[in-house]
């Protein structure tokens, strides 16, 4: 499965959520291509914020090759499924679609957690190191309900 995040920036939640599944898909025998983007090119070229490079290393989830790139309406082509973290950012991926199969394409990531549907990951850039810490919480609670939800999925068919 090819799985891409999408956030603002892709120096923040995006990469985090890249890191953090690709980590638990390896750990999990999942031979899944993970990607992330932002929606804007504000930091393109650059890496991942410090605080999201630290607060990954604390947890052992390593994110210092991360380089941004902005999200580009090929996207929406190569790959089975494109994870909005908030709600902004869905509203500006709309904007790259050229079709409804697109539009319909943008999944939202919290809907994996129970009493979570429609809600965003917070954008932790104007918080401190502790908006990181619930940032990752968050998204790692996400990352393992994705994989579960997958693994339920497969079970059924
Ligand atoms: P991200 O966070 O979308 O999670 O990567 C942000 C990063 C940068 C900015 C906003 C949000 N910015 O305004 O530069």
């Amino acid at each position: 499965m090819r799985v891409l995040f999408v956030c603002l920036g892709n120096i923040c939640r995006s990469p985090i959520a890249e890191g953090i599944l690709r980590k638990l898909a390896a750990e999990a025998n999942l031979d899944w291509t993970i990607e992330s983007a932002g929606t804007n090119q504000w930091h393109k070229g650059g890496p991942a914020d410090p605080r999201s490079e630290s607060v990954c290393r604390e947890f052992g989830v390593d994110i210092s090759r991360h380089i941004a790139r902005r999200f580009h309406a090929d996207d929406f082509a190569k790959f089975d499924r494109i994870y909005s973290l908030a709600a902004d950012v869905t509203a500006e991926m709309a904007e790259f679609a050229k079709s409804h199969e697109d539009t319909a394409k943008i999944l939202n990531f919290m809907d994996h957690l129970p009493g979570e549907k429609g809600r965003s990951v917070p954008d932790p850039w104007y918080g401190d190191e502790s908006h990181f810490k619930e940032s990752f919480a968050l998204i790692e609670r996400g990352c393992r309900a994705l994989i579960d939800d997958f693994r339920r999925l497969n079970r059924e068919r």
